[in-house]
């Protein structure tokens, strides 16, 4: 899934060039591709898909040459991640309607690719044999109020888990006392199941967008112009909140994987590196006193910037847009862009 714009790592990530298709971190691979080398250990070239926006089909196919174009999906409309799971999942059964698919965020950075890999060979034996719906979890260190956090029935011994309650997104305090509780996982965001399965939670529980990707036929002939068709009709609403938060039959194997979803400044600061007083910059011209747990990125080198006694704050400076704000509020980025889009 390559498809979102990552509002929240504003202003660096725009509708123009998201956040995905950049090597944040400086490792010399974007976002996108690292997922690929990732998942290409596993599953064969012809067997990859790329789900985004019509606006990046050209921008993936540069950024991964190895995939067939005619697996790089365009969507006519931003429809969040239900809709594009559901045509993937349409096109994948067409194609073979027993297949097992594997269901990756474009936008996220894993260390422990072993450990990973293991558990996604787990999710997909047990996806292929079962009518489960498979998330990987992850053990939550902060109460995040950008995750879904879920809940499972504790079975000693076992390397899954079946899923009691799925909560997207909650408020802080809802977030801060499961993290209390101890007994919660972060949902990282990675799905697997068999076609079948997920075609029909979606009958269950999105029943008119499920009939609308019914309608079409996944082949090179006639499924653009339907797509385009139904996309209007379609419900604007993401995986979690349309079906994981609703099925009763989510599984979750807990994985311990050096996960980071680059979602927002916050997460970024974590995996970066940091000078001796724990600022994230690892540019020259910035000078630092008193000052620590910033994240600052000035995008003009000939610019000098000086900082005096801040704390835990997000500065960065690009050609069009200053912002600054506390490190806390990284996920009201998306409102200032959405203010500031009302402005204009
Ligand atoms: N094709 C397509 N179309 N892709 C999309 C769309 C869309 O309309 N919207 C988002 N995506 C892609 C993003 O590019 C990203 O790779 C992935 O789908 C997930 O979307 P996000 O917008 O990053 O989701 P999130 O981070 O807020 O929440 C999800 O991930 C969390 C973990 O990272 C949820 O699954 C949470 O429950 C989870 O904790
Ligand atoms: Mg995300």
């Amino acid at each position: 899934m390559a498809g979102g714009i990552g509002s929240r790592f504003w202003p660096l990530s725009t509708q123009k060039f998201p956040k995905q298709f950049q090597d944040i971190l400086g490792v010399g691979r974007t976002m996108i591709q690292q997922t690929y080398d990732r998942i290409s250990k596993i599953i064969p070239d012809e067997n990859i898909f790329v789900i985004t926006n019509k606006e990046y089909v050209d921008l993936s196919h540069q950024q991964l040459p190895e995939i067939p174009q005619e697996n790089i999906v365009g969507e006519p409309l931003l429809k969040n991640t239900a809709p594009c799971n559901l045509y993937m999942a349409n096109k994948i059964a067409e194609i073979d309607p027993d297949a097992t698919m594997i269901v990756l965020p474009a936008d996220h950075l894993i260390l422990k690719e072993e450990t990973f890999l293991q558990k996604v060979e787990v999710a997909f034996d047990l996806a292929a044999k079962n009518d489960y719906l498979v998330t990987l979890g992850i053990t939550p260190t902060r109460p995040d109020t950008g995750y879904g956090y879920i809940q499972f029935v504790d079975k000693h011994d076992s390397d899954y888990y079946k899923v009691k309650t799925f909560t997207e997104k909650p408020i802080l305090e809802i977030a801060k006392s499961f993290l209390e509780s101890g007994d919660f996982l972060w949902n990282a965001g990675i799905f697997i199941w068999n076609v079948k399965s997920i075609i029909h939670a979606f009958e269950k529980y999105l029943p008119e967008m499920a009939q609308h990707f019914m309608a079409c036929e996944y082949n090179a002939e006639s499924e653009q112009s339907c797509i385009e068709l139904i996309y209007p009709k379609v419900q604007k609403i993401s995986i979690d909140n349309g079906i994981l938060e609703k099925a009763k039959n989510v599984y979750v194997i807990p994985a311990d994987l050096g996960w980071s979803d680059l979602g927002t400044w916050t997460s970024v600061f974590e995996n970066m590196e940091k000078d001796d007083n724990r600022n994230a910059t690892k540019q020259k011209h910035i000078l630092t006193y008193n000052s620590e747990g910033n994240i600052i990125n000035i995008k003009n080198s000939n610019k000098a910037v000086i900082v005096d006694s801040l704390k835990d704050f997000i500065i960065v400076d690009t050609d069009k847009v200053l912002l600054i704000c506390p490190k806390e509020h990284d996920q009201l980025i998306k409102d200032y862009v959405l203010d500031l889009k009302n402005l204009k």
